[in-house]
């Protein structure tokens, strides 16, 4: 078994945080983030934490690298408790947080490296050669020069990107790395994620896009409420899926909701979902049935669209994905 580099056992988090009732009334609310969180990651993984919004990942993010203390259970870094040992825990991460306060709006993007390479005390002749090297990897140099108040969005991921390597850590932290990045670059940052993996560094990351975890991620922990459901290689997880595989759909139309319940009482389906996006049509209802074999309950669903007044957009059996792994356990979709 190769080391542990990160261990939690039963991690919990409250938020409390004060909710107007009206003019003159607060009320306190108290949101349960983490809710008895234990995994390990080993050394030389990319693990990815994967959960709708709110799941919890930027929460567990933060508490392992000691910018949020836990209300209970315990988590260690490197062998270091991240309370207790905190500034050991930090001297050895790479961090990749989005947020106003990750980076220097009023600096180039070269100085935000120079000053973080700074903080970690990086000595200034290895830090010079250190971003260049970095800046080359990332492919950034068109605009490393520039003010950060002057990058679009994408153009700050990849400086946060470049900010988690100054430091040269073994083990780097990064949340959702690609969410404002567009395709081509986000399978470019994949690939750079896979590159420090074969490098010997461990990666730990959130996403919320399934597709990520799955391409990229030796392990994956899903996690729902606070809750991890269910953890393991991509393989593993879908292998807990006993066989069963999908039906997809692409339906226009009012009223879905009838339609749902009506496919849940066919023989051998597990599990019904939707999810809404909008498209220039109208809303479009995705639908997504997690059942034993898709090809013979195909023209009983397309049946009950019909019937239910729905139009289809297209429909199709899949191979079981995350997603399927995801509406196994939480009997809801990603998105
Ligand atoms: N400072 C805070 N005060 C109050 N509630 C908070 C705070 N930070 C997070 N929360 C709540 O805790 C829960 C978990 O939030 P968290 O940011 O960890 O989720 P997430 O999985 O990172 O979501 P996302 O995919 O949207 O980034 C959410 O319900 C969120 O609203
Ligand atoms: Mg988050």
């Amino acid at each position: 078994m190769s080391n542990v580099v990160i261990e939690t056992h039963d991690l919990w988090k409250t938020y409390i945080s004060k909710e107007r009732k009206g003019l003159f009334r607060s009320k306190t609310k108290r949101i349960h983030a983490l809710r008895g969180v234990s995994f390990s990651v080993y050394e030389n993984e990319i693990f990815g934490l994967l959960g709708p919004n709110g799941a919890g990942k930027t929460t567990l993010i933060k508490i392992l690298t000691t910018l949020l203390i836990p209300d209970g259970g315990y988590a260690r870094v490197l062998g270091f408790d991240v309370v207790r040992h905190s500034d050991e825990v930090r001297k050895h991460l790479g961090v990749m947080l989005m947020g106003e306060r990750a980076l220097y709006w009023k600096l180039t993007g070269r100085e935000n490296l120079e000053f973080f390479g700074a903080l970690y005390r990086v000595p200034k002749h290895v830090l010079r050669q250190r971003i260049q090297e970095i800046v080359e990897f990332l492919g950034i140099q068109d605009f490393i020069d520039r003010l950060v108040e002057t990058y679009s969005s994408g153009q700050k991921v990849l400086l946060a990107f470049a900010k988690a390597l100054i430091n040269d850590a073994p083990l780097i932290f990064l949340d959702e790395p690609t969410v404002a990045l567009d395709p081509a670059r986000s399978i470019e940052i994949r690939r750079k994620i896979k590159q420090l993996r074969d490098e010997g560094k461990t990666i730990f990351l959130t996403t919320h896009i399934m597709n990520e975890a799955e391409e990229l991620c030796d392990r994956v922990a899903i996690i729902d409420e606070g809750k991890i459901v269910a953890i393991g290689t991509p393989e593993e997880l879908k292998r807990t899926l006993k066989g069963m595989s999908a039906l997809e759909a692409d339906l226009f139309g009012n009223n879905v909701e009838p339609l749902l319940r009506q496919i849940e009482r066919l023989e051998g389906v597990s599990k019904v979902a939707m999810s809404y996006e909008a498209s220039e049509k109208g809303t479009i209802a995705r639908l997504r049935v997690l059942c034993d074999s898709p090809r013979e309950i195909l023209p009983s669903v397309v049946d009950l669209i019909l019937q239910n007044g729905l139009r289809i957009y297209y429909i199709k059996p899949t191979e079981p994905t995350l997603e399927d792994v995801f509406l196994y356990y939480t009997g809801k979709l990603l998105r």
